[in-house]
């Protein structure tokens, strides 16, 4: 496995194996690797020649209230896991190669970002798609992959590459989970005890909305409440949205007759947990 550093140092590497004709598959990632970002690498691997997989936790998608410097990290832990997934380029910059000083250029979507976690984390997603095109930029990737975990995201990136003709093909991967049910993220780290076994109310909560959909229930106000009520049983548990919305452009919906997903994001204590799911016919 290579290591790579510099952005240009990458950018330089990349364009050679480019014209040898490889097919190159990017993961980008954030590190303290599980299960969930393993799979999206065996997802690359079996689709392309040369795997990249970028670990930067990137500055410019975290508020200034919320949590870059106690964001899990174990380096050592994840150059491993990257050699046994069969990585053959692991890069990993520090911020300010990424983000030369006085930086002032910015990718932004203006249309899906609003909602979701949009509306509670402003600026999340101009920092997530800035820091997509940059490495998109640098890797020049045939393919990327992208975990349904973070659903809104992926619909955002995947607007970007439609919008600004990156010429890449974006793979979705879906939610790997927990054996109990819980989405795996670098967050469950955070929980305690106790609030780790309060958070598989999230999952009940989506499983439930599935089997009154498949019952034939279509309001999504009557949804959202039997969620709320299952969520607000557990008392570590503080909602911060239950939403149902179009699947393809994020619009709430009221009637249920396409696809939605049903997407929530629940505060225990300082840890915020997303998941989702699609209600498909
Ligand atoms: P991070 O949270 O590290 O996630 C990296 C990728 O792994 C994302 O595509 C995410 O959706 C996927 N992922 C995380 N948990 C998953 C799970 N349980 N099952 C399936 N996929 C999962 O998302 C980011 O980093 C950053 O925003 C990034 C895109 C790297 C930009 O900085």
């Amino acid at each position: 496995m290579e290591h790579i550093v510099e952005p240009k140092e990458l950018q330089k590497r990349m364009v050679i194996l480019r014209q040898k004709g490889k097919r190159i598959g990017l993961v980008p990632t954030m590190g303290f690797l599980h299960e969930g970002h393993l799979s999206l690498m065996r997802i690359a691997r079996s689709q392309c020649d040369v795997l990249v997989v970028s670990i930067f936790v990137n500055p410019t998608q975290f508020a200034p209230n919320e949590d870059l410097d106690r964001y899990p990290r174990d380096f050592e832990n994840d150059k491993k896991k990257c050699e046994e997934e069969g990585v053959d380029i692991l890069f990993y910059p520090t911020s300010e190669s990424m983000y030369e000083e006085e930086y002032s250029c910015w990718v932004d979507e203006l249309m899906l970002s609003k909602g979701l976690c949009g509306a509670s984390r402003k600026g999340h997603f101009r920092g997530v798609c800035t820091v997509v095109a940059k490495l998109f930029n640098l890797v020049q990737p045939t393919l990327a992959v992208f975990g349904e975990k973070d659903a809104q995201q992926l619909r955002i990136i995947e607007r970007m590459v439609r919008d600004l003709y990156f010429p890449i093909k974006i793979i979705r991967a879906p939610i790997l989970r927990e054996p109990d049910g819980l989405a795996m993220s670098s967050r469950n780290k955070y929980l305690s005890s106790e609030e780790r076994k309060q958070a598989l109310c999230l999952q009940k909560a989506l499983k439930g909305a599935v089997l009154r959909f498949d019952q034939g229930e279509r309001s999504s106000r009557i949804l959202k409440e039997e969620m709320t009520s299952e969520i607000e049983k557990m008392p570590l548990a503080k909602i911060d949205y239950i939403e149902i919305v179009d699947d393809q452009n994020l619009t709430p919906v009221n009637e249920i007759k396409s696809p939605v997903l049903v997407a929530l994001a629940v505060e225990f204590g300082k840890t915020r947990l997303i998941d989702n799911q699609q209600l498909l016919f």
